[in-house]
């Protein structure tokens, strides 16, 4: 069993998820199929993504109660503001096929567009309303998150943002901290790119026996982060899940930390925009 990890609405949520970005139709069903018998409870998509049949598709076939698996997923920017808000959950909770949806995330902040708090608003009802059982938001900054408690006193369970040794950021982890808000990871393996064979990574592979994935992966765990790794390979899902047998020392989390040098991508929260 997955360690859990306590929101600030008493739900709890596994410490590690499955991202489904970047797979379409049946592949994606088949890829959480597979997660979901390796013993993942955590399944990450989102409406823009149009993964949301897929993971529906696995969920209801699945033998793992409905109960048992909690899912995220998140409001477009062509979906912010109030009335919009509410009709993306809608489209949300008929393309997944399911009655409650476990997370919903506002995308992105679009803070030029400017109708976050709106979005959020429409949010707080769809959870009294029991169609949202949790409620969060994805890439907003501290001065966002700020604007969002003074304008509805209704504080985030989650700000999942771009995380990984390249991007550590330290100072919005410590404001969740302090706000109870839960972080969670995207791109936590930094997509599988020359992260994994950086030697604070390797070298601590090789001390604990696992993969560089595993330490990767461990470090967010100890620094208090839910990772949403992606994989279509079973073989690589189930190794990324088995990383709740091993810990790494402070010194070999400060190396890895110590490999800072900033996002992958072009996407600041201030200035980035999808719609
Ligand atoms: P694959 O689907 O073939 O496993 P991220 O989650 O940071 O976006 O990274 C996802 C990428 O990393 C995917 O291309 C995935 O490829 C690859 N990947 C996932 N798990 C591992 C692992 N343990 N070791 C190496 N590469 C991995």
């Amino acid at each position: 069993m997955t360690p859990t990890v306590t929101l600030n609405d008493g739900t709890e949520l596994p410490a590690l998820g499955l991202g489904t970005v970047e797979a379409d139709g049946e592949d994606m069903a088949a890829t959480v199929t597979a997660a979901l018998d390796s013993g993942y409870r955590l399944i990450d998509t989102a409406l823009s993504y149009g993964t949301e049949p897929g993971v529906g598709r696995a969920v209801a076939a699945s033998t793992v109660p409905r109960e048992d698996i909690r899912i995220t997923t998140k409001i477009p920017g062509r979906f912010h503001g109030y009335d919009e808000a509410k009709e993306s959950a809608r489209s949300s909770l008929n393309d997944l096929g399911v009655d409650y949806i476990d997370l919903l995330l506002i995308h992105w902040p679009l803070p030029k567009v400017d109708k976050y708090v709106d979005t959020w608003r429409a949010m707080i009802d769809l959870q009294k309303d029991g169609l949202v059982k949790s409620i969060g938001v994805s890439n907003f900054t501290a001065a966002h998150l700020d604007r969002l408690e003074a304008e509805t006193s209704v504080v985030p369970s989650v700000n999942q943002i771009e995380l990984h040794p390249y991007f550590p950021q330290a100072e919005l982890r410590a404001y969740h901290a302090q706000h109870g808000i839960v972080t969670e990871s995207w791109s936590p393996l930094g997509r599988g790119s020359e992260l994994l064979k950086a030697s604070p990574v390797a070298d601590a592979a090789h001390a604990h026996g696992v993969s560089p994935g595993q330490v990767v992966l461990r470090w967010h765990v100890q620094l208090g982060a839910i990772p949403l790794p992606k994989s279509s390979n079973p073989d690589r899902q189930k190794q990324n899940l088995d990383v709740f047998g091993f810990e790494l020392t402070d010194e070999e989390v400060a190396a890895i930390s110590g490999l800072e040098r900033g996002r992958i991508w072009d996407q600041d929260p201030d200035i980035y925009e999808e719609f």
